[in-house]
């Protein structure tokens, strides 16, 4: 009895939730991203701009000057991206560099190379996600959903900090932006089983991660202000968007996600635009940065977001998890 309330509870949790974000968004207005600047010599990662979101928040950038380079695990799809975009801008400066969240190597290799170039870094989206994918590790062994959308970009803004802090400015404050998701509403951090080993239920793991990514950004948020570093970090909710990212769900429901998403869903230009706005504005710089963002509006999170307990437990095991020490935030 136990193990069907615990396999279905967070299922139906989750499209029960997902139904009724959705009714919300058909009866409200849509944000539409207002003329940003150009924002020719800043520099950008987006993870997972490859496709979906993603790729429609790089095209955006590229289009207002900023230098993107898409970190994705998929080359071919990521040169695709590239080359459409570079059509389409004939200056965009687009590229493409390997990037497998899944690997805490790849990881390390990524924020290798791009150092090793001596660029700044003026904006990191942390985008990349998977939902509701079988039950499967991490080459490192964690949890896909906890160690692709939570510790892996855990990782990599970790190690960019310090670029992102050498490269902000008082009123001009680097920014990471990350993309969580409505879903955070009902996650629940079990930290003394962050990796579902005991109890596997993709859906209760895909709403950890986005509970896990705003805590993360809050508390990095946090850290930041209190070190008075002119970086800013801020989480964004972009709605129920037409992507691939439901290409997991349960069969039936893809058939008819499939057939009625062009029509309900917003669009991925849509869904970017939250993201560019946190993202771009100068509207958001100091009180205003931070805090987390849907429809263009800053909202309210659930409350463990702000428990300042579960910010440190989930802090410190993700540094142990890791293999990283406190003090290298602080420096
Ligand atoms: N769509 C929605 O309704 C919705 C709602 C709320 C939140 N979100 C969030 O929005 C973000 C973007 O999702 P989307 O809707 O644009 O989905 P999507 O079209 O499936 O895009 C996801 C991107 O993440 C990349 N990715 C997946 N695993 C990766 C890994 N191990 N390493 C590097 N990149 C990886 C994918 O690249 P590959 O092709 O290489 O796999 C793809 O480019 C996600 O964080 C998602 O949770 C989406």
């Amino acid at each position: 009895m136990m193990f069907i309330v615990r396999s279905f509870l967070p299922v139906i949790r989750l499209y029960l939730l997902g139904l009724k974000v959705l009714l919300i968004q058909l009866f409200s207005r849509t944000f539409r991203l207002p003329v940003m600047p150009r924002q020719d010599g800043k520099v950008a990662i987006v993870t997972g701009g490859g496709r979906g979101i993603g790729y429609e928040v790089v095209r955006h950038m590229a289009s207002l000057g900023v230098h993107v380079i898409i970190g994705g695990k998929d080359e071919q799809e990521g040169q695709t991206a590239v080359r459409k975009i570079c059509q389409e801008y004939k200056e965009a400066k687009v590229e493409f560099e390997l990037l497998d969240l899944a690997s805490l190597q790849s990881v390390h290799q990524f924020v290798q190379s791009f150092k090793h170039r001596g660029l700044p870094l003026h904006i990191l989206i942390n985008n990349a996600g998977i939902m509701l994918v079988p039950e499967g590790r991490t080459q490192s062994g964690f949890e896909l959903h906890f160690g692709v959308n939570y510790l892996g970009h855990f990782l990599l803004t970790w190690l960019l900090l310090d670029t992102l802090k050498d490269s902000g400015r008082t009123g001009h404050c680097s920014r990471v932006v990350t993309v969580s998701s409505s879903a955070h509403s009902i996650g629940k951090i079990v930290l003394n089983d962050l990796n579902s080993s005991q109890f596997y239920s993709a859906h209760a793991a895909y709403c950890q991660s986005k509970l896990a990514q705003l805590v993360f950004s809050a508390q990095l948020q946090q850290e930041l202000q209190r070190g008075g570093f002119p970086v800013t970090s801020c989480a964004v909710d972009p709605g129920v968007v037409n992507t691939a990212l439901y290409q997991h769900l349960w069969t039936p429901l893809r058939l008819v996600h499939g057939t009625l998403a062009p029509w309900f869903l917003r669009t991925p230009a849509e869904g970017a635009a939250t993201v560019l706005y946190t993202a771009l504005s100068p509207a958001l710089e100091g009180e205003l940065g931070g805090g987390y963002w849907a429809d263009g509006c800053k909202e309210m999170t659930s409350p463990p977001t702000f428990d300042p307990e579960l910010q440190l437990s989930l802090w410190e095991s993700s540094l142990q998890l890791l293999g990283l020490r406190w003090h290298q935030m602080k420096e």
